[in-house]
């Protein structure tokens, strides 16, 4: 066990907040037992106090510390994908503060799949309390740089462990009722999930008509950069560009494909064609777009099943996006 690791599991202890790398993205942790510490983590994100934080573990045993009347089918799932992307939503113990669960009577929980956060979780020895490190409504973190732009001071400590290699929040699952509902998607596919299960989960309906969202990361504003982000078929690009050139407009892209032409007013950035790929690469590349003070990120719209989770992000990011 590193020093710092140690360092990191005494300040937790201490009721201080670390930031730490996960496969997913990086999270803003606390201890989950620790209602003072975890009051930090709304603090520093700014984030309304209602919203539920998930509850990172160190293994699979410590399922029964937090959850009651677990069903067998968050075992099966369990055993399959921890560690990994994959949040579990379950009827929580009567003893989990309600600071973590916004007062709900469910509490998420995942072991993430990361050589850091796995040893800070056994150094700690118990759950920690961690949404994505990042100010409420702006773009997750997938490297410590991204935390310290976003939180710096309000953090004591940041493990740096380069970059997430998932790079889009874990698939979020819903077993506390009778039904198995995906409540955000993410890399983690729901064919997966159901192949596993052997039968197919459903999927949480369109958020934009929810009028209490349970989960914030499916409020239909959020991920956002503060450039204005449209999405876009590819076979439109061209002539939306070309009219952009029209009106002096200053455009970044980001498209799986190279620009058709070159202009000094776009900025086009080749993203991985492949969805993992993309993912991993997603939330960087909207900050370094965003950076560039273009006038609009125009984004193309991904199509199809495999990037659904990313369709999801991406149809956020645009909602929120614009303001400055
Ligand atoms: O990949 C991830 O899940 C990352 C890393 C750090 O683990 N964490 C993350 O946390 O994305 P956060 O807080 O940004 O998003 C967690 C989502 C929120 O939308 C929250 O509302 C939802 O999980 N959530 C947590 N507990 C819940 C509960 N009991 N019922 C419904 N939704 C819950
Ligand atoms: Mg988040």
């Amino acid at each position: 066990m590193s020093a710092e690791i140690e360092r990191a599991a005494s300040l937790l202890r201490a009721g201080a907040l670390v930031a730490f790398p996960t496969e997913t993205v990086y999270g803003l942790g606390a201890d989950a037992r620790n209602p003072a510490a975890v009051a930090k983590i709304f603090a520093a994100k700014g984030r309304p106090a209602d919203h539920p934080l998930i509850v990172h573990l160190p293994d699979t045993t410590h399922l029964t510390h937090w959850a009651s009347d677990i069903p067998e089918a968050a075992h099966v799932l369990a055993k399959a994908f921890w560690p990994g992307p994959l949040t579990l939503i379950l009827k929580r113990q009567a003893d989990v503060p309600d600071a973590v669960t916004g007062g709900q009577d469910t509490v998420g929980l995942r072991v993430p799949n990361h050589p850091l956060a796995l040893e800070l979780l056994h150094s700690f020895g118990a759950g920690i309390a961690a949404p994505s490190a990042n100010r409420f409504g702006r773009i997750s973190p997938t490297t410590a740089e991204h935390v310290r732009e976003d939180l710096g001071e309000a953090v004591a400590l940041i493990l740096n462990g380069g970059p997430c290699s998932v790079g889009i929040e874990s698939t979020i699952v819903d077993l506390s009722g009778p039904r198995t509902t995906i409540l955000r998607p993410g890399m983690l596919s729901a064919s997966e999930i159901g192949r596993v299960l052997g039968r197919v989960p459903d999927i949480a309906g369109d958020p934009l008509a929810a009028p209490t969202p349970r989960a914030s990361g499916t409020l239909a504003a959020h991920y956002a950069p503060r450039t204005p982000l449209v999405l876009m078929p590819d076979d439109s690009l061209p002539i939306t560009l070309r009219n952009a050139i029209v009106q002096k407009e200053r455009v970044a892209v980001l498209a799986t494909f190279p620009a058709p032409f070159n202009h000094p007013l776009i900025e086009w950035h080749v993203a991985p064609a492949d969805p993992a790929g993309f993912a991993h690469d997603l939330y960087a590349k909207l900050r370094e777009l965003d950076a560039l003070g273009c006038d609009r990120i125009i984004v193309q719209k991904p199509v199809g099943q495999p990037w659904q989770a990313i369709h999801d992000r991406l149809k956020r990011a645009a909602a929120g996006s614009g303001s400055r």
